[in-house]
């Protein structure tokens, strides 16, 4: 007989948390990880304080080609119920922008009560410890890894997505769906900067470093957040939030100056200022922003009382929806979650297990379940591993 009910392969936000849950439900459980740490995303994230959750975190907050797929998951393991969890094991936290709530110290903090979750569910932990195959063998499977193979009745995988493969990431995960006949869907980096063809951006290229609040939109997607200019592109809240919704080959827009009607305002100055619209144009938005606008067009050093209301409506225009087509992204090794992954057609919502090969079961970021920035994704990977967690 195996001396395990489950292995969890990835020991990183979801496996951990499946594993403690499991162990702490009686299961015997083995938790493997081809690296030598455990949790190396927690650990970075959230600049090492960990945006472990988000208060207001609904279904409306991620992306999946299927958007009802997350509902039960999230309704059965809630960020108030991470809450009590951490606070439980009295890990100080605090509220920042938008319901993201971050450790007041370290994001090891994190760790170290997950890994405790663990010892209490006595789950077994190999690492660093490579697995080569999975394969079905009687009424489970069998694990090769390092250390020998393995036999267990329930294989849960929770390898995560692709990005910043140095610490680990790898494309385990898929490659294991597609074998045992598992759909993927396309997968690409979210939640990453974006990028443009250098000759393009040269006149941007002085903003690098300015941050200011936008509005943006592409495809479905909209946010009122920060933006940052740099060297390559753009970045911040907003771009990142945004490039989850972009697509190759589609615009974004931006409003530079939101909640402001830039046109009307200007228009109205032509009635009191005696400035140069160089100089009316810092009145409304970031220096330096208005400086390069307005480099080079013969309209700067127009008295804004002599310009024609059309060219200040233009102006105003190219500002407030900023049209602006990216050549791609800074990819994996700067995205902090990977958008797509295995269809959730494939699973059950209630389980996670694959409805054609039960026993085998996809946690966290491998699904196509994609969280927004702000402590969602991690919320994705506490209540997919609940869920999981639970049932094996
Ligand atoms: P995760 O990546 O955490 O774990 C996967 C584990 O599987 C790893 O330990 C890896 O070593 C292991 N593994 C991979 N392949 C394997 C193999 N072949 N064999 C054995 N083991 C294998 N989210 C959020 O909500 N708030 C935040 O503040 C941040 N901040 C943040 C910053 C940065 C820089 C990044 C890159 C990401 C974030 N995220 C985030 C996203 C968040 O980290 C991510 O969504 C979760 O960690 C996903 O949890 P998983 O357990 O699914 O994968």
């Amino acid at each position: 007989m195996s001396p395990y009910d489950a292995v969890v392969i990835g020991a990183g936000a979801a496996g951990l948390f499946c594993a403690g849950i499991a162990g702490q439900l009686g299961a015997r459980v083995l938790l493997i990880d081809h690296s030598p740490k455990v949790g190396e995303k927690i650990r970075i994230s959230g600049g090492g304080r960990c945006n472990f959750t988000n208060r207001d975190a609904g279904p409306a907050n991620f992306l999946s080609d299927n958007p009802h797929f997350c509902r039960s998951a999230l309704a059965r393991y809630t960020p108030q119920d991470f809450i009590a969890l951490v606070q439980r094991h009295r890990i100080a936290w605090h509220e920042k922008h938008k319901g993201q709530l971050f450790c007041d110290e370290s994001a090891e903090d994190i760790i170290a009560m997950l890994l405790r979750e663990c010892e209490q569910g006595n789950v077994t932990r190999w690492q660093p410890c490579a697995v080569a195959g999975v394969r079905q063998s009687g009424d489970g499977f069998e694990v090769d890894t390092d250390r020998g193979p393995v036999r267990s009745r329930r294989v849960v995988v929770a390898t995560g997505g692709l990005p910043v493969p140095k610490i680990g990431a790898t494309d385990f995960g898929l490659r294991l769906a597609r074998e045992f006949g598992l759909r993927t869907t396309d997968t690409r980096p979210a939640l990453v900067p974006l990028t443009f063809d250098a000759a393009d951006w040269a006149p941007f290229v002085p903003l690098a470093g300015l941050s200011l609040p936008v509005n943006i939109t592409s495809g479905d997607g909209e946010f009122l957040e920060d933006l940052l200019f740099t060297h390559r592109g753009l970045s911040g809240p907003a771009v990142l939030q945004i490039s989850s919704f972009w697509r190759g080959g589609t615009p974004i827009t931006i409003d530079l100056a939101p909640g402001v009607d830039l046109a009307d305002v200007l228009k109205a100055a032509k009635g009191t200022s005696r400035r140069k619209v160089a100089n009316e144009l810092p009145q409304h938005l970031p220096a330096r922003l208005a400086e390069a606008w307005l480099a080079g067009r013969p309209l700067a050093e127009r008295p804004i009382a002599d310009t024609r209301d059309k060219d200040l409506q233009d102006l105003a225009a190219s500002l407030q929806a900023w049209s602006l087509v990216p050549n791609g992204t800074e990819g994996y090794r700067k995205a902090e979650v990977m958008a797509g992954g295995v269809d959730t057609k494939g699973l059950s919502s209630q389980t996670m297990e694959s409805r054609a090969v039960p026993g085998l079961y996809f946690i966290g970021e491998v699904v196509d379940v994609t969280g927004w920035l702000g402590g969602y994704n991690f919320q994705w990977a506490w209540a997919s591993a609940a869920a999981c967690g639970r049932a094996i």
